[in-house]
């Protein structure tokens, strides 16, 4: 068991800068999840902490140790892919063996701990089983028992459900979960699904090109994004882009700044994150966050609008909502209340909830 740092790493594949001087620290026994697109850069950011990739400039350490020049064979650590990477000429037992014997472990306790770590993973009848004979989810249990036999420092999972089928990525997550608990091992999960980092994580690092846009639990990403990008990653939101007027009032110390802004021609007061808006912002507001009343309702914190679509869909209805400057938003509305439904064409009035999120533009 380790904590991470991870300090201004800088990773290039010739000329192209694929990390800027990224840094994290991840602390010990702590579940960290990498999120982010296709392409921004998470594989290789576990690579660097695997020690597959050499970086070229910044520091590696586990806890105390530096190991930014220490090879991947020395850094003692427990890794999950996507594609399994399962021996096909070995036996679940072979493949889960394969790093205690490398270790030189005796054959008893080889045999003690390969049966327990199979035990684990539900696959005690499995082990004389070769890859080609189990199915995915089987497989990525083996892969998972493999890499925490020789109970390493941390455990690194690059995209261990992409593979699986939705019941089976479910199942998973909660197989993963209890192992890790179990066993308080320091965990960097790499996944492109917000929600399967939402569920698992004990904190999130947003990943945009190369850099962390932002660290959280799933809790403050969810609520508090500190930009247009992760609030449209992690869940969905409205980004309207809105005039912002001067700053007035100081705000007390330690509070967020208010923000006041114009949406189709009304004044709101918002809440400024991240950067200070100047002159223009972004306002984001989930669907969830915003109500429809009805067109007659004497409502001040609202805005007129036309339902152009009405989406039943169960636990929520959702509407597309034109607004006079012809812009659409969403809107959500939960079952269970005693919310109105609302048909398309007919006109509504969305109300914008105080204090909603106004980033810089
Ligand atoms: N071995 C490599 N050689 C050259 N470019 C690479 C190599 N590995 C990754 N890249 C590039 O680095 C960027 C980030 O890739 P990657 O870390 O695999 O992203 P992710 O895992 O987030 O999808 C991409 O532009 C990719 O093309
Ligand atoms: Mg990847």
């Amino acid at each position: 068991m380790a904590a991470i740092t991870i300090d201004g790493i800088v990773m290039k594949f010739g000329a192209h800068t694929v990390l800027q001087g990224l840094s994290l620290q991840v602390p010990d026994g702590a579940f960290y999840t990498l999120l982010g697109p296709s392409g921004c850069g998470k594989t290789t950011l576990l690579r660097c902490i695997a020690g597959f990739n050499q970086p070229a400039a910044g520091r590696i350490l586990f806890d105390d140790d530096d190991v930014t020049r220490v090879s991947a064979h020395h850094r003692d650590i427990g890794m999950v892919f996507q594609d399994y990477a399962l021996f096909p000429d070995k036996s679940a037992f072979d493949n889960i063996a394969y790093g205690l014997r490398a270790r030189k472990v005796s054959r008893v306790e080889t045999a003690s701990r390969v049966n327990e770590a199979l035990e684990k993973v539900g696959l005690l009848s499995l082990a004389a089983r070769y890859p080609a004979q189990m199915s995915g989810g089987q497989r990525q249990r083996v892969a998972l028992a493999r890499a925490l036999v020789i109970r390493p420092r941390l455990l690194l999972m690059d995209e261990p459900l992409s593979n699986l089928d939705a019941k089976m990525r479910l199942q998973m997550r909660d197989v993963i979960l209890d192992l890790v608990r179990d066993s308080h091992i320091t965990t960097v999960f790499v996944t492109h699904d917000q929600e399967e980092a939402l569920a698992m994580s004990d904190r999130i690092a947003i990943m945009d090109r190369g850099d962390i846009a932002q660290l959280g639990t799933p809790e403050e990403l969810y609520a508090t994004p500190v930009n247009a990008y992760v609030a449209d990653f992690i869940g969905s939101a409205n980004v309207i882009r809105v005039p912002v007027q001067p700053a007035a009032d100081a705000t007390a110390a330690g509070a967020a700044p208010c923000v006041r802004y114009t949406l189709c021609g009304q004044s709101f007061d918002g809440v400024a994150a991240g950067a200070r808006p100047v002159g223009e912002g972004l306002l984001v507001a989930r669907p969830e966050d915003l109500s429809l009343v009805p067109s007659a309702t004497a409502a001040s914190d609202a805005i007129d609008g036309v339902v152009v679509r009405r989406q039943y869909l169960g636990f929520k209805t959702a509407y597309r909502i034109r607004l006079r400057d012809a812009s659409e938003i969403r809107v959500d509305q939960h079952a269970g209340g005693a919310a109105h439904e609302f048909r398309a064409g007919e006109t509504v009035q969305v109300r914008i909830p105080a204090g909603s999120r106004v980033v810089a533009a």
